[in-house]
């Protein structure tokens, strides 16, 4: 048999409506706060991810799922959105039709990782990018955006991090001191640390190795080293979230995956998902047009990975949706009727109620079982008596009520159901 490849996950019916219902907050919350939906192709030409997340990264060095096209091009599935976001920013000239464009996405993103819960290979990330504004109030509005959806889906175990990479030279000068610090204790180091050492020393301080964190006690901080306006913009960050109450720690060693970062980066964690625990991540990144060759325009956003968040809603038992039900189940007693029992489900319909009726030639009695089990709020009965002195039954399943309605009334039926909310 055939099965779905690993790190892929079907979403069964049985689930959909908690996707749904979290699309719905998202797309929501984003309307509120004025952002605007952009959807670009699920893949992409790779050099695009190389130069905008970086040749080093873990995301570009080893996860990517690349293939050449039978045209010869090389094409990779997106693994973030950010780097297709910013090429369409510039494809189409969006920053000469509006000077702060905000958008959001929710898609499907692929990363060739090993699959363990809270961490697929297909996973949907929604997320927001703001394009054409330095200002800190955007960096904090990525910040309550994100912090918003989630407590809108109940969870309270979550907790904000954010930290400041400063700009590219500062963090240039960062890096050096902190290889300073760590070569002469570099054989204590975790093998990947070492590796890293002269490649991504940064992300040597999100390692998780306890001896690795240890040695970073002491290391220099990124504050020392940080650029005056990199400062001011990181304490109008602070100002603003303590003002709009959202919780936050600051975490020096907060570095991010991706090395399109400048200035703010930030990620909200959940205590309720293992160790997959970052629920969404994002930052400033105000050199990534001018380097994929747009002109010079500052950019920030963040994406969520919504499979944790799903995960992380489960644990914290924060969702309590309704069970799907139906409107009407039409019960047919006698099979003679199965044409106009068709013909009165398309006029329902075609009212906006939710209908449903018997396809396999059941029993009445089946078809009454049926109904519960999808949770009707009503049956309509058609045949026998009723039927030959030109009526049905209206039955309300919740309470039992029953009564007569003509056939020929068939704006009767449609508001006593439409009235019973
Ligand atoms: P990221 O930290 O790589 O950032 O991913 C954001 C979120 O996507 C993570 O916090 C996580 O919840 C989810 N995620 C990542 N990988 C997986 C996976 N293999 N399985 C399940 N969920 C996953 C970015 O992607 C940046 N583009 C964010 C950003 C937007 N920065 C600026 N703008």
């Amino acid at each position: 048999m055939i099965k779905a490849i690993t790190g892929t996950k079907d979403i069964l019916p049985s689930e959909i409506s908690k996707w749904y219902h979290l699309e719905k907050t998202v797309r929501d919350i984003f309307n509120y706060f004025n952002y605007v939906e952009i959807r670009t192709p699920i893949f992409e030409e790779t050099s695009l991810f190389a130069r905008s997340i970086g040749e080093a990264t873990d995301i570009v060095s080893k996860e990517m799922y690349t293939m050449i096209d039978r045209g010869g091009t090389s094409i990779t599935l997106k693994p973030e959105m950010t780097a297709g976001v910013v090429r369409a920013f510039i494809e189409h000239s969006l920053g000469e039709k509006s000077s702060l464009n905000k958008l959001f996405y929710i898609s499907p993103m692929f990363r060739q990782e090993r699959p363990q819960a809270g961490r697929l290979r297909q996973f949907h990330q929604f997320g927001a990018e703001a394009l054409g504004s330095s200002s800190p109030l955007l960096d904090a509005e990525m910040i309550e955006m994100a912090f918003l959806i989630l407590k809108k889906l109940g969870l309270n175990d979550i907790f904000v991090k954010i930290n400041s990479l400063g700009t590219p030279q500062s963090r240039e000068t960062y890096k050096n001191e902190l290889r300073k610090f760590l070569s002469d204790k570099k054989e204590k180091l975790s093998e990947e640390s070492k590796l890293r050492l002269e490649k991504n020393v940064l992300r040597i301080l999100d390692s998780k190795s306890h001896q690795d964190q240890e040695i970073l006690n002491n290391a220099p901080s990124i504050f020392e080293f940080l650029d005056s306006s990199s400062l001011e913009d990181f304490d109008i960050v602070k100002k603003y979230l303590t003002d709009l109450a959202i919780p936050f720690e600051v975490d020096t060693r907060l570095v991010r995956g991706l090395d399109y970062y400048t200035k703010t980066t930030f990620e909200i964690i959940s205590n309720k998902v293992g160790s997959q625990s970052s629920l969404c991540g994002g930052g400033r990144y105000d050199l990534l047009v001018e380097e994929l060759g747009g002109k010079p325009t500052p950019g920030v956003g963040f994406a969520a990975g919504m499979e944790r968040i799903l995960l992380a809603c489960e644990n914290e038992k924060s969702l309590n949706l309704p069970e799907r039900n139906i409107d009407i189940f039409i019960v047919r007693l006698d099979k003679e009727l199965s044409f106009k029992v068709a013909e009165l489900a398309s006029n329902l319909r075609r009212n906006q109620l939710i209908v449903e009726y018997d396809y396999l030639d059941r029993s009445v009695k089946a078809q009454m079982r049926e109904a519960n089990k999808l949770n009707s709020k009503f049956a309509v009965i058609l045949g026998g008596e009723e039927f030959s002195k030109g009526e049905l039954i209206l039955k309300n399943l919740s309470n039992g009520e029953q009564e007569n309605i003509s056939l020929n009334d068939f704006n009767k039926l449609v508001s006593r159901v439409k009235e019973w909310h």
